[in-house]
């Protein structure tokens, strides 16, 4: 008899946002005149960039012709886009990270996930609540911890709230961890974490002995100055974090699938013999593996986004999601709402009218204002009570959303 993955038993009923899915597809199927606005999952709606997919055609023609044809690639990505990544996201910050420390994959999602095949089952892992769920479920999965709560909250993981009450400001663990997630900027709440925050973290990390994965998917969206975007801005970040980068948001590669990982060399995990181990090597041989690497079309496309025609159409890009996220701040603060976030990030995080529920919000929203965001309780037990709204849709869209939860309040 085939044994199944106990752990999976554990996991609350279904991944967040396949939940929201089926509850708005039970709706539309009973109500089919209702025109749904969706600002729920974080998914882009404006096409690529031009530069993103001529490289991309070009890239296919060159797939057509046998003398530029290629079959498997490098697994951890071609070297003509680990060295643009290098250069311009990490070099140009004045943080030190070498091309051959870029892994290439199809999803800050998956690698995020993905990465703890890397690390054993024994160590204490830390998340802020609430947290992008996915920290929480593949570590249920992996095994390291017990059951959930009533609240979701699962034995053995360590939980930091981040919420209005302390500023959107993780306070450091007050006991030893072994794993941390650290977001920013940060999915769901959409505030950020400061250059003294992030070494607070860091240091605290060094002693410690722990590794931070620090998910930076949304760093494109920061607008104000100072604030870091890679983990490696911080001095010593180098001896304990990992980061994680996705083109998703960035550049419109959610259907097309391209991000990257950073593993630097010197970083070590221990053995059960108490060596220290190089988690590059680590990882390298997990994905070489596992793995067989990102397209060489879609690369060529995410090389474009750093050329000259690419950086300016980046740019216009985020800066018209913001500019939606703009748009829904101001809207649901002058329907009296209390609203954080939506200024270095797309997502708008939002306190729930009359003491609602997450859900009973969710519910409230999608049947009067046939809108759907995303409950904060589904992000974690401190989300209960707040409500997320992606700014990820077209203008019309959006200004069409203020207008009903405006009206929906008043
Ligand atoms: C979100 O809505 O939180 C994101 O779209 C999820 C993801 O990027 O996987």
């Amino acid at each position: 008899m085939a044994l199944i993955n106990d752990h999976y038993s554990k996991l609350k009923a279904g991944y967040l946002f396949p939940e929201i899915g089926r509850r708005v597809a039970k709706f539309a199927a009973e109500n089919p005149s209702a025109k749904i606005i969706r600002l729920g999952i974080g998914d882009v709606t404006e096409p690529l960039p031009a530069a993103v997919t001529a490289a991309m055609h070009a890239a296919v023609d060159e797939m057509g012709r046998r003398e530029t044809f290629r079959g498997y690639g490098p697994e951890q990505g071609f070297d003509f886009l680990r060295n643009a990544i290098a250069h311009n996201d990490f070099h140009s910050r004045g943080a030190k990270v070498a091309a051959d420390e870029i892994f290439v994959s199809d999803g800050s999602k998956c690698d995020t996930g993905n990465i703890l095949d890397i690390f054993g089952a024994g160590n204490t892992v830390a998340v802020t609540d609430p947290v992008y769920p996915v920290y929480v479920d593949t570590n249920v999965m992996a095994g390291r911890t017990g059951t959930a709560d009533e609240g979701g909250r699962y034995a053995g993981l360590v939980y930091i709230p981040v919420t209005e009450a302390n500023n959107f400001t993780p306070a450091l663990p007050t006991q030893h961890v072994d794993l941390i997630y650290l977001c920013y900027p940060n999915n769901p709440t959409g505030t950020v974490a400061t250059k003294e925050t992030l070494q607070k973290w860091v240091d605290y990390a060094r002693q410690e002995d722990a590794i931070i994965f620090f998910d930076a998917a949304y760093e494109a969206y920061i607008t104000e100055t100072g604030i870091p975007h890679s983990i490696y801005e911080i001095d010593g970040a180098r001896e304990c974090a990992i980061e994680f980068r996705s083109f998703s948001k960035t550049a419109g590669f959610t259907g097309t699938r391209c991000a990257f990982t950073v593993v630097p060399k010197g970083l070590t995990g221990k053995s059960a013999t108490g060596d220290r181990v190089e988690l590059h090597a680590l990882w390298n041989r997990r994905h070489t593996t596992k793995f067989n690497g990102v397209s060489y079309v879609i690369q060529r496309g995410a090389e474009a986004i750093y050329s000259e025609a690419g950086k300016p159409q980046v740019r216009k890009l985020i800066d018209f999601y913001l500019e939606n996220a703009r748009v829904l701040c101001d809207g649901l603060r002058a329907a009296g709402l209390t609203v954080y976030g939506g200024v270095n990030a797309p997502y708008v995080w939002l306190k729930t009218p009359r003491d609602l529920t997450s859900w009973a919000f969710f519910d409230e929203l999608l049947s009067k204002a046939n809108l759907v965001g995303t409950p904060g309780s589904g992000f974690g037990a401190a989300g209960e009570g707040y409500f997320r709204l992606s700014a990820f849709n077209s203008r019309e869209n959006i200004e069409e959303a203020v207008k009903r939860i405006q009206s929906f309040l008043s």
